[in-house]
């Protein structure tokens, strides 16, 4: 056990999706591990995640993880100020097999056990790599999410936007299955458009001039369909010039929303704040240009983590762990993991029209 507080040693664990990870991370912003297993083979011959598939690969494969990042770190259980676990939102077998085992642990070692809210995760990952002062504007896009929120403090979150239907991760993982570029789809997309003209095909920019800060991809995704339909076959050099054309489409979007959403944060709480990215999305490198560009041009300081800490990883978890056991808010053992957990629990269920920027 550490000296309290001041530099806590933390283990995080995640498993609410495809990945199976353990991370040991301390006070002073140290990752000491981080081993991710990410279960892309069981996956890959159904073309996207089956849950059934990904809780028995957890179950299976969890402990040793566990083990190796507490062996690379080079701690005991005993070592451990708090064991940190995904508590949701996300697929409910995977985050049932890491609470539990945390849970465990926790017991065992008598330790606090912290339930991880997986988009606080994200959302404070930037704190762990880059040393960011609340309050920040963070575009966090990922696999199940796309949403604009004010990150005012650990645990405090303002909604700004959010999608009216896919989320953005998703219509990559789609468009590279209608490119039949496989699973996952996302990385897939990227590298097929590095050799792409992103002007060859005229796709839509959802929502892009509307007022507001919320988002929409699945028109383009279905515009992605019909120019499939339009092509005789499908030529190597005619997939990678979709994936560029949609890759631009999605820049232009996201950066629209975001200008927006810089607008409606500053008036709020004032500028010379920075603009911070998370998720699995962020780790696309014409996306991050882009957006870049975009805080830059504001004047924002903009943070993107490395690609590695952007998909899922427990380094992210055990980070968020750190900030709530400062903040003293650990969970009692009966804590039951949440299919569907919001950030920002005053945000309306429908997409936040509030918002007019
Ligand atoms: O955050 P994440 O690892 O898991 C969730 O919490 O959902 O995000 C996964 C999503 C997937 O949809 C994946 O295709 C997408 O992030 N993704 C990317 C890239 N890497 C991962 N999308 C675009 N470009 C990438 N390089
Ligand atoms: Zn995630």
């Amino acid at each position: 056990m550490s000296d309290g507080t001041a530099s806590p040693v933390v283990l995080g664990i995640e498993s609410s999706c495809d990945e199976t990870a353990a991370a040991i991370v301390t006070g002073d912003r140290t990752i000491r591990s981080n081993i991710i297993f990410s279960q892309f083979d069981d996956h890959r011959p159904f073309g996207g995640v089956v849950p059934e598939v990904a809780a028995r690969a957890h179950v299976q494969n969890l402990d040793v993880i566990v083990q190796k990042a507490m062996g690379e770190a080079g701690f005991e259980f005993g070592d451990l100020d708090a064991v940190a676990a995904t508590g949701g939102p996300g697929l409910i077998g995977g985050v049932l097999v890491g609470a539990t085992m945390a849970k465990g642990i926790s017991l065992a070692a008598e330790r606090p056990f912290i339930a991880v809210n997986h988009l606080e995760g994200h959302a404070l990952t930037a704190r762990l790599t880059d040393n960011v002062e609340f309050p920040y504007l963070l575009l966090l896009v990922s696999g199940g999410h796309c949403q604009l929120l004010a990150v005012k403090g650990v645990g405090d979150y303002r909604r700004l936007g959010t999608t009216i239907d896919d989320a953005v991760g998703e219509a990559f993982d789609k468009t590279a299955k209608m490119l039949g570029l496989g699973y996952p789809g996302g990385p897939a997309v990227e590298k097929s458009a590095r050799d792409g003209d992103p002007s060859r095909f005229a796709l839509p920019r959802p929502l892009m001039g509307r007022s507001g800060c919320d988002f929409s991809f699945s028109g383009l995704k279905t515009a992605v369909r019909r120019k499939i339909e339009g092509l005789e076959n499908l030529a190597p050099s005619d997939i990678s010039d979709l994936a560029a054309s949609f890759q631009a489409a999605v820049a232009d979007s996201l950066a629209d929303r975001c200008a927006h959403a810089i607008e409606v944060f500053q008036r709020e709480q004032g500028s010379g704040h920075p603009f911070v990215v998370a998720g699995g999305v962020a780790a696309n490198q014409t996306l991050r240009t882009t957006l870049r560009g975009l805080a830059e041009g504001q004047d924002m300081r903009f943070v993107a983590p490395p690609p590695a800490l952007c998909t899922d990883n427990a380094a992210m978890i055990a980070w968020a762990g750190v900030e709530r056991l400062r903040a003293g808010d650990v969970d009692a053992l009966d804590f039951a993991p949440r299919p569907r957990w919001p950030l920002d629990p005053n945000a309306a269920r429908a997409p936040g029209a509030g918002v007019k920027a």
